[in-house]
């Protein structure tokens, strides 16, 4: 027929491939006849023709998806994507721990055991010191240091068994316990720890709690943190409360010179370290007298808290430093 000895296919190909689609009669093989002509294409998208030809091309394409997959190996850079940043305390009846909001049976009786561990503590610190605040914060902020130890202690144990490495919750956990440091500083300062029985508290308790977590850790990170994050919460609400009844006595009163010294330290990189759900340089403390002391380590404790929040997720946490944007805004911090 006229139609089929118009077809430009070269004749060896016609004889080792299978044969392109018929035409309808009375129309011409233009596809046919443009894929002949048409320059080879690259990529695993170009079209085959048939036999040792489609073998070969075959080849050929998959040799380019390699080198094209090696090259995106080479030059990406993987972005991890930090939680997302959240400016305000989370400290409304949504977010509140002591409602269990998973519906997994084990999280709500971990949840309840903390929630039963946390109230007890309260109630025998409230009844020891009712009327006693700033020895009652030498003991929480003597207590509230050990969790953040035990941590660095469990990590550090699975980094040298060659278990796991985390190096942002290592460095974060640090940080906020420096961060407890200097409250159990101010608190010294104030007076807090002037009878030996408050020391006797502190301490005797830290050394169960150091116990306790480290096996809460091993067996349920989870858990551990939201122990932490119940512990946390109280410690916030204890602070709001203090500021909300003592606040013209303590706009009269100075700083004490260890809050001087942490906060308005000219190196801020700890203190934005423990920071997690906030841009470094973002919070940068006004200290005039003790109201603005009490403020501050009111809103540490915020911080804590959101951080014991997004450890619950595994792999959630980043250090603050370690993001792009994060970078970016400590730089402009440094300059300024
Ligand atoms: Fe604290
Ligand atoms: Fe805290």
């Amino acid at each position: 027929m006229a139609v089929a000895s118009a077809s430009p296919l070269p004749a060896a190909l016609s004889a080792t491939g299978p044969s392109p689609p018929r035409p309808a009669p009375g129309l011409l093989p233009l596809r046919s006849s443009r894929r002949a002509r048409a320059p080879p294409r690259l990529g695993p998208v170009a079209t085959c023709p048939g036999g040792a030809f489609r073998l070969m091309c075959r080849r050929r394409s998959r040799v380019e998806a390699i080198k094209t997959e090696r090259e995106k190996q080479l030059t990406e850079v993987p972005v991890e994507e930090s939680f997302p940043v959240r400016e305000a305390a989370p400290l409304d009846g949504a977010d509140d721990p002591m409602v269990p909001s998973d519906e997994n049976w084990a999280v709500k009786l971990e949840q309840s055991v903390n929630i039963f561990l946390t109230d007890s503590v309260i109630m025998l610190l409230d009844g020891v010191y009712r009327d006693r605040n700033y020895a009652r914060f030498f003991v929480l902020e003597t207590i509230a240091r050990v969790p953040y130890f035990a941590f660095i202690s469990v990590l550090h144990l699975y980094e040298t068994f060659g278990w796991r490495r985390r190096a942002d919750y290592i460095k974060v956990h640090f940080a906020e316990s420096l961060n407890e440091f200097h409250h159990l500083l101010i608190m010294e300062e104030l007076g807090g720890n002037s009878l030996w029985i408050d020391r006797f508290l502190a301490r005797f308790m830290a050394f169960f709690y150091y116990f306790v977590t480290v096996g809460m850790y091993m067996l349920s990170p989870r858990m551990a943190y939201h122990f932490s994050e119940c512990v946390e919460r109280h410690a916030y609400s204890t602070y709001d409360k203090f500021l909300k009844l003592n606040e013209e006595e303590l706009k009269r009163l100075p700083a004490p010179e260890a809050a001087l010294n942490y906060y308005l330290n000219e190196d801020l990189y700890l203190f934005d370290e423990f920071q997690t759900a906030r841009v470094p340089c973002s919070r940068r403390p006004k200290i005039d007298n003790l109201y603005d002391v009490f403020v501050n380590v009111r809103d540490d404790e915020a911080e804590h808290c959101k951080t014991m929040k997004a450890c619950q997720t595994p792999g959630n946490l980043r250090s603050p430093h370690s993001t792009q944007k994060c970078i970016e805004a400590d730089t402009e911090c440094v300059n300024t």
